[in-house]
């Protein structure tokens, strides 16, 4: 039996009392087994963490740019072994792993980049009253305090990284709290950083389990939450911890717009192919996959073929197979229900035009048409490999379709016209506005969040740092200005 994987407190190995295992969902088989920390652990980590923010918050910019140039460099040498990993506690296919190592490298460089020009302070002259003669404001940005980072299962390397890397830029603590089920990614994120000189104490990577978060989300000395997850769980947290600065990237049923103008044979082609590819990819569980398609009436026809072939072309099998795209869903309990969802919404009179079919935790890309407008799918979230068909009459319709859900992450609209994309971003109540492809389009520097249940706040490197630090103005009286 192998040693269980020990966890990082307040930067260096510590193992608890209790252990839990992490499995494949592909094979059932054994990953690896994760040491817990006990409450006595949980407690020396916050502690660490506390104490050292202001020596943190003082730590010059070199320090904590090598600090994070060296994790994008080591990610990189380790990608392989990384990509194989996630493959393996996720169920991902290995080519999407293999990029996930590739946006995470990318989030560490960006942090580095954006540490070396954040915060030298904006000058305000106040001389333009009377009673500001001589007067200059400077402001800059200080962290608000330690941040408790929640990371999802579905990106567990690179969704770890966007809490990590924007916190290591402004030189905040962080205890990250990697999902139950991937935090083996994680942990070896804590190996590199391990490597690196940052304060001990500065950063903890802890596989804490979900039913003991609670007391965490409230302690006083970890301000700043940074959740990425569910909606039940994100807004309870934000409920529970109203005066905490509380950051959520929820949901979103993504929409692919295909307007009128997107109308030549290869037009429909590229759209098919993306909407099959983005609406499978990691098996649906991507928060901005292709959930719904809505169609301008001119063309529809035409593209419900080509979507449906294009998905029926993806190749559905082992994670761990170059050739795979869609591997199996986190669990079966997963796949279960998007089984359940699907049958509730052909019981329920729509049309089934592939897949609809489950084999343990894999669950076949489906696509559905004629959706009635009260079932589960066409309201919630399926975070699996469905994608639903429906067509409207131009494009203030298809505007309004999108904006008909709860959600509002990321919109596709496929358009060739400049005025009709500046229109969609007006329109859409979306927190991004993707033209000319789907919506699951995010490079990490971007700002990425959500209107509506989707969320509150921004990820994407600097909008992160951003949200871990506040304005504080210094006034200088008595200048020569
Ligand atoms: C998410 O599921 O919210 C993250 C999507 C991404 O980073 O591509």
């Amino acid at each position: 039996m192998t040693a269980p994987h020990a966890f990082w407190l307040a930067g260096r190995e510590a193992t608890g009392e209790e252990t839990f295992d992490v499995t494949n969902s592909w094979d059932g088989r054994l990953v690896g087994t994760v040491s817990v920390p006990t409450e006595a652990q949980v407690e020396e980590a916050v502690a660490a963490a506390h104490a050292v923010r202001d020596e943190f918050a003082a730590t010059p910019a070199h320090v904590r740019t090598a600090a994070l140039d060296h994790v994008a460099a080591r990610l990189t040498e380790r990608t392989e072994e990384i990509a194989q990993l996630i493959s393996a506690e996720n169920g991902k296919p290995i080519k999407w792993a293999r990029g996930e190592v590739g946006r995470a490298v990318s989030v560490f460089r960006w942090a580095a980049e954006e540490a070396r020009r954040f915060n030298a302070g904006d000058a305000q002259r106040l001389d333009t009253d009377a009673g500001g003669t001589g007067r200059l404001a400077l402001t800059r940005r200080f962290p608000r305090g330690t941040v408790l980072g929640i990371a999802p299962f579905n990106f567990p390397l690179n969704l770890s990284a966007h809490k990590v890397a924007p916190a290591i830029a402004v030189g905040t603590p962080i205890i990250l709290k990697p999902a139950p089920a991937t935090p083996i990614s994680s942990l070896v994120l804590g190996e590199i950083l391990a490597e690196t000189d940052l304060p001990a104490g500065s950063w903890s990577v802890l596989p804490v389990p979900n039913d003991r978060m609670p007391a965490l989300v409230q302690d006083e000395r970890l301000p700043v939450i940074s959740f990425t997850g569910s909606g039940p769980v994100g807004w309870s947290i934000l409920d529970s911890a109203p005066r905490k600065h509380v950051t959520l990237e929820l949901g979103g049923n993504g929409a692919a717009v295909v307007l009128a103008d997107w109308s030549s044979e290869e037009d429909l082609d590229w759209a098919a192919q993306r909407i099959a590819t983005f609406s499978n990819y990691q098996g649906g569980q991507s928060c901005i996959s292709v959930q719904r398609v809505i169609a301008d009436a001119s063309l529809y026809e035409r593209l419900v073929p080509k979507v449906v072939a294009a998905v029926e072309a993806q190749v559905t099998g082992d994670p761990s197979d170059a050739a795979t795209d869609v591997g199996p869903l986190v669990s079966e309990d997963a796949a279960k229900r998007v089984e359940s969802w699907v049958d509730e919404a052909v019981a329920a009179g729509a049309t089934l035009l592939a897949g609809g079919k489950r084999d343990g935790a894999t669950y076949a890309p489906t696509v559905l048409a004629d959706l009635p407008a009260d079932v589960t799918l066409a309201c919630e979230e399926v975070f699996g490999p469905v994608l639903t068909l429906s067509r409207v009459d131009g494009e203030a319709a298809a505007f309004a379709a999108v904006n008909d859900s709860p959600y509002g992450l990321q919109a596709g609209v496929f358009t060739h016209d400049l005025q009709t994309a500046f229109r969609a971003h007006r329109a859409l109540e979306t927190g991004g506005v993707i033209i000319g492809d789907v919506p699951s389009y995010r490079a990490d520097q971007m700002p990425y969040g959500g209107a509506k249940q989707s969320g509150v706040g921004r990820e994407g490197v600097r909008y992160a740092m951003d949200d871990y630090t506040y304005e504080r103005v210094l006034v200088l009286t008595g200048l020569a200005l």
